[in-house]
């Protein structure tokens, strides 16, 4: 008998491509509510953790000695693991509970205990809850910028590009490690030119990424990888003291620290030890916490498909983000890496950390195309720009980007190409050529840029680590070259390195060089008309696309030949049985002088008239003056016609066929799409008038129908509608009118 055709449509989907697996809680393949995760517990003696979720201190991992030495506040984790979890959980959703009442509650609490206690929200109480317990109250964003070539030019292009666009921090990586310090270099200096000055960072190995940080090239990082288990982090060769101690030394040169961790990584390495993978991440973002970070990048980023071939995975994914913002980390919440083929699937999942609105929304938001991401491809990239920028306008969420236009975003570009080539010669790097600049302006992706000398490019790499270059020869570079603005916003941001901890707590940094963190812009979220709102300026920003046309000029376009109805008196009924009138609507050869598809009036009249004029019969044009309506537009057209046939025709081009004795809502044929109609159909239209005056048989005009159309003409027919019907005048009777072509 076969299969369903429609089953074997959906398996074609993009959906259907991402994999999908049942739990299996042995191996850790379980997103939350292992039957092997413990029961929360806690005992304290003499002001230190003696058991923790069943286990005695004498059995503790490193990452439990590690959690209940550092990361648990001995002086409320009696009073908070003694209240009712359900009681918890609600005030992280209700309104009259503050933010730091939660973080000081959530400060005495054990892993266990934790996930017993965001177990019982659903994934709009967890929205709810990001929305108030998130650090900072203006949300933001991260970008990727990285290319296949790793062409300087193209890197410090798009970075400008981001920042133009709104992005505050910038991830680069490498595709060949020995590229790490000129990809930061242009990186730093496309992070500068522009509008602001975001942070930038270079992901790396970590005692490279340290030198690169150190050096002044970059200005945060974001590398410090923990897991859940303590086998996990032997493979990686650390403990949490390890990462502990690697984030004190970037955090003491004042470069901005977050760790990352996230679901699922632990059961990717075979270590999860039967655990769910959100109380292993719970874990770890303890372990951060214990480590003294402000911050934290998760929703298990690298591993994003392995929770989500699961139950609850997307879910588990914003519960993670969640808990790192209940122990007050910044949270940079995921969305990085590729999480599915569909799109629908894809948006939707964006939209539990968009809507309630994150530290920074991605991780790590592709500005290049797929295929120049060395992250692995981005889950949303530079085709998905404009897409993001609506769903921002259609929510008036603040997902952290505006809208860019066309002659800015190339002018930031060029500039940003021009001065890495300055800064590559001042510093006797490779040349960057003029071919190379003009190509980075305007590149697709690296595939548009010319060829460059790896073996030379490398060789400079390893040269410029050597002899200890750094941010000030960079600056310098700048200065020398007529680049002061970028080398000034560059030392701006050395300065809030070196002079304060302006850096950690969630910080970018705005226009003008102030700083924005959970400081001075805390998160006081309690409600509506508290937290953050959207400003003025800020709206009137994300709503600014460049896609949305001034409504009043809809309409007002020339057409040519253009057609002028002059009225010559008020319309007579005609007496000749051979006579087919075409009655227009109000505005048609007047202020409007084009139908929905652009066909110019003047020869839509002439169409239908060659149509009336090819069966044998005479036309004559009135304009209706006193509806807008197209049906009652060939009515009236029908009551002067000396045939009792009219055609009513409204200016955006819907069309009707009329009889005299019809009554107005009735008629012999109807054209309501005027999208569908060609002037080859609006002259068979006038034929079909002719034959019903004929009495002869008639075949409908065949029209195609485009299930599209009201999408793409709504907004047109609208406002034409509106244009015609403000020509209305509800006492003028129909006029003759006289056309003349000028
Ligand atoms: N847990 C811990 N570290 C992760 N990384 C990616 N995903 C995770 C995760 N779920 C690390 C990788 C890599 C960088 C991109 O982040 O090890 O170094
Ligand atoms: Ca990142």
């Amino acid at each position: 008998m076969g299969g369903s055709k429609r089953f074997q449509s959906r398996a074609g989907r993009e959906v259907n491509r991402d994999s999908f697996i049942g739990e299996w809680p042995e191996t850790g393949l379980i997103v939350t509510d292992s039957p092997y995760d413990p029961a929360p517990s806690v005992a304290i003696h003499d002001g230190r953790i003696v058991e923790m979720d069943g286990r005695p201190e004498a059995e503790f991992d490193i990452l439990d000695r590690f959690i209940a030495l550092h990361a648990i506040d001995v002086a409320i984790a009696e009073a908070a693991m003694a209240t009712d979890s359900t009681a918890l959980a609600r005030m992280l959703v209700d309104v009259h509970a503050p933010r730091t009442a939660v973080v000081r509650m959530f400060a005495g609490l054990t892993p266990a205990k934790i996930v017993e206690v965001i177990r019982s929200l659903n994934v709009v109480e967890m929205m709810m809850a990001l929305q108030k317990m998130r650090a900072r109250r203006t949300p933001s964003n991260q970008a990727h910028v990285t290319n296949r070539r790793e062409n300087p030019a193209l890197l410090a292009a798009d970075a400008a590009e981001a920042v133009e666009r709104g992005f505050a921090e910038l991830e680069t990586t490498v595709g060949v490690a020995r590229y790490a310090p000129l990809n930061a270099l242009a990186v730093l200096i496309g992070s500068a030119t522009g509008r602001g000055a975001a942070l930038t960072q270079c992901a790396v190995e970590e005692s490279l990424g340290l030198r690169l940080a150190l050096l002044g090239l970059t200005s945060y990082a974001e590398t410090l990888s923990v897991y859940g288990t303590e086998k996990a982090f032997r493979d990686g060769d650390d403990t949490p003291w390890s990462k502990a101690f690697l984030a004190s030394a970037y955090a003491s040169r004042g470069i901005k620290v977050r760790f990352t961790s996230g679901t699922g990584s632990e059961a990717l390495m075979g270590h999860a030890e039967a655990r769910s993978m959100l109380y292993l991440e719970t874990r770890c973002l303890m372990a951060i916490r214990g480590a003294g970070s402000q911050g934290v990048q998760n929703g298990s980023i690298s591993c994003i498909a392995l929770p989500e071939s699961l139950p609850g995975g997307v879910r588990g994914v914003l519960a993670e983000n969640l808990i790192a913002a209940l122990l007050d980390l910044e949270v940079a919440s995921g969305n990085d890496a590729m999480a599915s083929h569909s799109s629908i699937r894809k948006a939707a999942k964006l939209m539990l950390q968009f809507l309630p609105g994150a530290d920074f929304v991605f991780s790590g938001y592709s500005v290049m195309p797929r295929q120049d991401n060395l992250f692995g491809g981005g889950n949303f990239d530079a085709d998905d720009l404009d897409d993001y920028n609506i769903l921002q306008r259609d929510m008036q969420a603040d997902g952290g980007l505006r809208p860019a236009r066309e002659p800015e975003v190339l002018e930031v570009r060029h500039r940003a190409a021009l001065a890495v080539q300055a800064v590559f010669e001042e510093l006797a790097l490779p040349p960057v050529s003029g071919a190379e600049v003009e190509a980075a302006v305007r590149a697709y992706s690296s595939e548009d840029m010319p060829e460059r000398n790896v073996v030379a490019d490398l060789e400079a790499a390893g040269e410029f680590l050597r002899r200890g270059r750094n941010g000030v020869d960079v600056i310098r570079a700048l200065a020398r070259r007529g680049f002061r603005d970028i080398a000034e916003k560059i030392l701006t941001v050395q300065k809030l390195r070196v002079s304060g901890d302006y850096l950690q707590t969630s910080a970018l940094v705005l226009p003008g060089g102030r700083v924005l963190s959970a400081i001075n812009d805390p998160n006081d979220y309690q409600g509506p008309g508290t937290g953050y709102r959207l400003s003025a300026e800020r709206a009137a920003e994300i709503d600014a696309i460049p896609q949305a046309l001034d409504p009043r000029a809809i309409g007002a376009e020339p057409a040519y030949p253009p057609l002028r109805l002059d009225e010559i008196g008020d319309a007579a009924a005609g007496d000749h049985p051979r006579e087919i009138v075409i009655a227009v609507g109000p505005a048609f050869g007047g202020t409007l002088q084009a139908t929905l598809l652009g066909l110019p009036h003047a020869r839509v009249l002439e169409a239908l008239i060659q149509g009336v004029e090819e069966d044998g019969l005479t036309a004559r044009v009135v304009k209706i003056r006193h509806t807008s309506d197209c049906g009652f537009i060939g009515h009236a057209g029908a009551q002067l016609s000396g045939s009792g046939i009219a055609i009513g025709i409204q200016s955006k081009g819907t069309t009707v066929i009329h009889r005299r004795d019809l009554e107005p809502l009735d008629n012999l044929e109807l054209f309501p799409q005027a999208p569908n109609l060609t002037l080859d159909s609006y002259r068979v239209i006038g034929r079909n008038a002719a034959k019903y005056a004929k009495r002869e048989p008639v075949l409908p005009v065949p029209v195609q129908i485009d299930n599209l159309a009201r999408l793409k003409y709504i907004v047109r027919t609208t406002i034409l509608h509106l244009k015609e019907t403000e020509q209305v005048d509800p006492a003028r009777p129909p006029q003759e009118v006289r056309a003349r072509h000028a």
